[in-house]
């Protein structure tokens, strides 16, 4: 273990949050100090249900596991349980087993970070998954932690490609005031956002991948990976293939190798009501003069991506 990098995933499990666990508990380089949970896709309390189920499902019973923050700092929770595109429970698709020996950390997520991030000899990768609420909570309360912080490495946002009015990606919009601290906070960023995220797609040929594998996390994977491409290709786009966001942000701290563009710019995060709130506008041309603050992935080697994403499911259980 000491060889590897210490993370900490925040997340808000939703399909492909499931694909970056699995990658990140799977991996050979990465030491997953803990998992903290913010509401996101689904509530606090669903998140928490998919987080633990996941876990227990791969056979990975000794990550710490926090319940964080049940809304955004400053505004409502504004999402309906009918929203979005992982299912009524979050990870439509797969009977979970009923009984689960998993528990939650007595601790809150930014606690355990704090914990975390002040024990660990070597600086922490936070892999943020879902709204930016709990890291944004955590910068602001630990600020002498924040030179302990290797990198935040970040699914969320997006500078051409644009899905929806507002011009919003979930993760930026649904918690803009997070987003804006984290995005100003002076750590290194790199952002995945949906320029990225939109050109790794899988399709059916994947699937049959995982099941291949022969354990019950591909299973698992397959049969979860099987419904959200229908549920995401129904309420979203229909690209032919369905993308697995969140997966990404892990890959590129397991291996920066699969990063094949990016480009460090300056993105500003607009609060103010209207398409842009939570935006990241990026100044991909240079112009505004402000110093760069994030590196913004724009590709990544595919087939590098998911060898990684099979090999870490074949680790597990
Ligand atoms: C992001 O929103 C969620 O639906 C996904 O889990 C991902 O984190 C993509 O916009
Ligand atoms: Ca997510």
């Amino acid at each position: 273990m000491e060889d590897r990098i210490p993370v900490i995933i925040d997340c808000d499990p939703g399909h492909d949050d499931m694909v970056a666990l699995v990658l990140a508990l799977g991996s050979e380089k990465l030491d997953v100090k803990a998992i903290t949970n913010v509401a996101g896709n689904k509530v606090m309390e669903k998140v928490n249900r998919n987080t633990l189920n996941i876990l227990n499902y791969c056979g990975v019973d000794h990550v710490p596991v926090a319940a964080g923050a049940e809304r955004p700092i400053v505004r409502e929770y504004a999402r309906k349980d009918t929203d979005g595109c992982h299912g009524a429970t979050g990870l439509d698709g797969f009977d979970f087993p009923k009984e689960n020996p998993l528990r939650l950390s007595e601790k809150r997520a930014i606690e355990v970070m704090a914990d975390v991030v002040r024990n660990s000899e070597k600086k922490v990768t936070f892999i943020c998954t879902g709204p930016l609420t709990n890291m944004g909570l955590f910068l602001r309360a630990f600020p002498d932690l924040h030179e302990k912080i290797e990198r935040i490495s970040i699914m969320g946002g997006t500078c051409h490609f644009i899905l929806t009015e507002p011009f919003m990606e979930f993760n930026t919009y649904l918690d803009a005031e997070a987003t804006k601290i984290v995005f100003e906070s002076g750590i290194p960023l790199t952002m995945y956002g949906y320029d990225v995220t939109y050109s790794v797609l899988y399709h059916e040929d994947f699937l049959e991948k995982l099941e291949n594998i022969g354990n019950q996390t591909g299973d698992m994977m397959a049969k979860l990976l099987k419904e959200f491409m229908g549920l995401h290709n129904r309420v979203w786009i229909d690209l032919g293939g369905a993308p697995v966001h969140d997966a990404c942000a892990v890959s590129g701290v397991i291996d920066p190798s699969v990063i094949t563009k990016s480009e460090m710019m300056y993105v500003q995060i607009p609060l103010q009501s209207g398409p842009l709130s939570g935006a990241t506008v990026c100044d991909y041309a240079h112009r505004s003069g402000k110093p760069a603050n994030v590196e913004v992935v724009f590709a990544m080697d595919n087939e590098k991506f998911f060898d990684m994403v099979l090999k870490s499911a074949s680790n597990l259980k």
